[in-house]
């Protein structure tokens, strides 16, 4: 007796249950939700959309209920890392279901305008144990920095999220511009953090063309320097062992020239910035010839140079006027 009753309880409820799931199929796709009913010990279908009363459900499509578990994704989420300047970021997700029932995708979302989800027309069955894929395009248009987007895919089951992250790097135009400033506003900064990884680690301990080539080619060598840095072998002024251990050791105040010696915050020492001065005083020959009567070749330096200038030679006395002839 017992037995009996709570067989046919049993089977009430599984006939109450299929209503109700057979409802809720059809309303998950068109009609907002309604409040969820406060929690019962009733276990499955009541937490499903219920129908409320003259309700018009426009789709007499069914769908059945899926396990979760019938479609697996290749991952949950990807990563890209693309070149600075990229129009968009692609992305593929594979997924295959798994069970020996046909699953049926109803719609795709993404959380922005600017990503597109193709996959095939919705509702969209994939067959037992059937692949298929979800391409996924995001538009990085006035975009920088790392992203994240979003797609939802929806079954009759939990939306499953798949995620996107784009890593942008700073285009070099970028990073120059902001060395740039930075470099400004303090001259010694390419001798700091993380600058110093190029601008100093590699000159640490060397001499000579070794040297050259690490504390001062980085800059002056490189095919894609900034325009106002010069090419050393061409200055437009005369140059010598004086100028260069002056200029490598104080750079160029008020511009991104900066000075090396340990009193500018800079990185080489005396004997380096020696060497360095000997280097390019026998290498690199200097454009004009001293000018006679004075012992440097700084006289002609243009006042931008910002080194001292040294006060051109006397002109010599004027010759003897010579004497009035009367008409
Ligand atoms: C990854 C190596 C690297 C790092 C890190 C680096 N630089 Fe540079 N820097 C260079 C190279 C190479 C050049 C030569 C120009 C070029 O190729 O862009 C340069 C050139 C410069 C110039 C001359 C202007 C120009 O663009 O030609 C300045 C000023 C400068 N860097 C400052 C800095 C500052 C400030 C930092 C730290 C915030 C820094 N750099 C970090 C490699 C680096
Ligand atoms: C961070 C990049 C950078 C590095 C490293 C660098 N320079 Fe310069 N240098 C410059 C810039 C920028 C200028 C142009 C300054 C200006 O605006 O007039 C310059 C100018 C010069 C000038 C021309 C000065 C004049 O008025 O004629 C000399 C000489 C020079 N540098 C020598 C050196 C030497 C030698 C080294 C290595 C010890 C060196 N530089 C390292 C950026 C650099």
């Amino acid at each position: 007796m017992q037995a009996k009753s709570a067989g046919l309880f049993v089977a009430a409820f599984l006939a109450a249950g299929g209503l109700f799931l057979t409802g809720s199929a059809v309303m998950a796709q068109e009609q907002p939700k309604p409040p969820t009913p406060a929690p019962t010990l009733i276990p499955f279908p009541i937490n499903r959309p219920v129908p409320l009363p003259g309700q018009v459900t426009p789709t007499p499509q069914v769908l059945p209920v899926q396990p979760p578990e019938a479609l697996v994704w290749d991952a949950n989420e990807k990563e890209l890392t693309v070149k600075p300047g990229a129009a968009t970021a692609e992305f593929f997700f594979a997924v295959t279901n798994v069970s020996e029932a046909p699953y049926t995708i109803t719609s795709i979302h993404t959380s922005c305008g600017c990503t597109v989800a193709k996959a095939p027309p919705m509702p969209w069955t994939l067959a037992p144990h059937s692949d298929g894929r979800v391409e996924v395009s995001v538009n990085l248009a006035g975009k920088s920095g790392t992203i994240m987007k979003q797609v939802t895919v929806q079954s009759t089951n939990a939306p499953k999220l798949l995620n996107v992250t784009i890593k942008i790097p700073d285009s070099p135009e970028l990073v120059r511009l902001r060395n740039m400033q930075m470099a400004t506003a303090d001259p010694a900064a390419i001798f700091k953090g993380e600058c110093a990884s190029c601008h100093v680690v590699p000159t640490v301990g060397k001499f000579g063309p070794e040297l050259a080539k690490a504390a001062c080619g980085i800059c002056h060598e490189a095919e894609r320097r900034a325009t106002m840095v010069p090419d050393l072998k061409n200055l437009p002024h005369p140059t010598d062992y004086a100028f260069w251990k002056e200029i490598i050791s104080n750079g160029k105040p008020g511009t991104l020239m900066p000075g090396f010696s340990v009193a500018k915050n800079g990185p080489l020492s005396v004997e380096q910035i020696e060497s360095l001065a000997q280097l390019l005083a026998k290498t690199i020959p200097s454009k004009l010839t001293p000018i006679p009567g004075t012992n440097t070749t700084l006289v002609r330096l243009p006042p931008s140079a910002g080194l001292p200038a040294i006060p051109p030679p006397p002109a010599p006395p004027a010759p003897p006027a010579p004497p009035a002839v009367p008409k």
